[in-house]
């Protein structure tokens, strides 16, 4: 008989919360601090009770790399992420095995490096067009949500580079819809007992509402290319030229649909957060902001930033990778055993879900030294190679890892190139900035700044 010494036997700690509920009232109400405090007090392997479910959080670079890489086929999607197929359906976010495969192998070419110097073309002749608008900010001095600002931005470029779409118009509308879906969506993952979709409550009358909108811009990009006679080599092309070896079939316009809506997305929200979090922390640190309105003067002038250009934009870079350190816009990445596993020493049945958080993970002490501290130079390539592959992984990693990451940092260089060497964005004193824990990690109120032209370059 085994005793409860037995390594097989031995449960991982953790709080054990509410009786019913476990620690969905703290998920709910703090948990960024649930899930810091869960690693600080417990260790790299935390079982949290949540209501229904049992939750382990890990967070070791050695158990996510056999998540993600070493035993993936042990792990999919959970549950929870799938509450966001009513927006996503079967897009590349959320699909599995085989079709997701050729999916994936269909998208993937559009993100290409290739194809990356004519976007980063698309992306600087879009920031360019915008700066009349963001010179008028400034020269008014008043305060505005910087956030929105760069949200509008993002889905424009978004837009434009993927679909061929001008999406400019639709910044509020699509901002207002994609609010209430994060919300909504949120609010159903924490739910003790989920509630039937169809049921009439108020917050699945403001998704649905909220699915509609967007329905209605992504049908209408497709819409407006099954009319168009030029052919654009993007990436809308690629999916709908796409032929099934086996029958010949093309994507039918729901399938489109479900892709479309999820690289709009998944692809706009988090780069404009990313973008937001970076002026937030430069707001915060001068002397960051100075050496990288230094560097962009240098290496830059007034010059339009070029692909080429990148690599000798360091610290640039590095900015942003510790920007997505401290306020990575996917904070947590789940996903569920499909059979028994063991992660850092512990047996975990099949069915737990398995959870991982970036945030928590980029402020390991075992990885990173004063881990609160903004310093990008972490990120000097001799400091960063003494870390493991996943102590920073805003991108996740492995078969699954963002398709969307290497444009995902090109606009993020360029956007921030080209808006920091030109305005600095002073924080408006006493309005609250803090992370809001949705699908992705947004600050809250928004962030409101005074916008300065800077003096250009001699
Ligand atoms: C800073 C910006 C971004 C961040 C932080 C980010 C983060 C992530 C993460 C962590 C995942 C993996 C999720 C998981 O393993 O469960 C992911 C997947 C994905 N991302 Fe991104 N992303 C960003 C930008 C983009 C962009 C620009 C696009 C496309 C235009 C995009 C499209 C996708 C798609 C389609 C997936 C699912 C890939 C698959 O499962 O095959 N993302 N992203």
């Amino acid at each position: 008989m085994r005793t409860t010494r037995d390594p097989a036997r031995r449960l991982p700690p953790g709080p054990q919360g509410h009786w019913l509920l476990g620690n969905l009232p703290e998920r709910r109400s703090d948990p960024l601090g649930l899930f810091l405090r869960g690693r600080e007090r417990y260790g790299d392997v935390v079982r949290y009770p949540m209501g229904p479910f049992l939750m382990h959080q890990i967070s070791h670079p050695d158990d996510v790399k056999r998540v993600l890489v070493d035993n993936a086929q042990n792990y999919q999607k959970t549950a929870l992420m799938q509450r966001l197929r009513p927006v996503l359906g079967e897009g590349l976010l959320l699909s599995e095995g085989g079709f997701w495969r050729r999916q994936r192998r269909l998208a993937q070419p559009a993100f290409h490096k290739e194809r990356l110097a004519g976007m980063a073309r698309d992306i600087t002749g879009l920031v360019e067009d915008a700066l009349p608008h963001w010179d008028a900010l400034a020269a008014r001095g008043e305060p505005f949500d910087l956030s929105a600002e760069l949200m509008g931005l993002v889905l424009a470029i978004t837009g434009r580079v993927l679909f061929g779409a001008d999406l400019s118009g639709a910044a509020r509308e699509v901002a207002r819809a994609v609010t209430t879906v994060l919300e909504e969506i949120n609010r159903q993952v924490l739910a003790v007992v989920p509630l039937p979709a169809a049921l009439p409550l108020p917050g699945h009358v403001r998704l649905r509402r909220a699915i509609r909108v967007l329905d209605r811009i992504v049908f209408g990009i497709i819409d407006a290319r099954h009319q168009s006679e030029h052919p654009s080599a993007d990436l809308l092309d690629l999916l709908m030229e796409a032929r099934d070896a086996d029958t010949g079939e093309g994507m039918s316009d729901r399938q489109l649909r479900d892709e479309v809506m999820t690289l709009v997305l998944a692809g706009h929200e988090t780069t404009a957060n990313a973008l937001g979090w970076t002026f937030h922390l430069l707001g915060q640190h001068p002397e960051a902001e100075a050496r990288l309105v230094t560097e962009l003067s240098r290496v830059l002038g007034e010059r339009t930033p070029t692909l080429r250009e990148l690599p000798t934009l360091g610290y640039t870079s590095r900015v942003l990778d510790e920007s997505m350190r401290l306020y990575p816009p996917a904070w947590l990445i789940s996903r569920v055993a499909l059979a028994d596993d063991v992660l850092g020493g512990y047996p975990l049945p099949a069915g737990t879900i398995v959870v991982f958080l970036p945030y928590v993970i980029h402020r390991h002490p075992a990885f990173w030294e004063r881990p609160e501290v903004f310093d990008p130079d972490r990120f000097l390539p001799e400091r960063a190679a003494t870390r493991p592959r996943f102590a920073w992984l805003p991108f996740g990693g492995g078969q699954r890892m963002c398709v969307g990451s290497g444009l995902a940092l090109l606009q993020g260089q360029l956007v921030l190139a080209m808006l920091a060497r030109r305005y600095h964005f002073q924080p408006v004193p006493g309005h609250p900035v803090e992370p809001q824990a949705l699908v992705t990690l947004r600050p809250r109120h928004g962030l409101r700044v005074v916008a300065t032209r800077r003096a250009a370059p001699r």
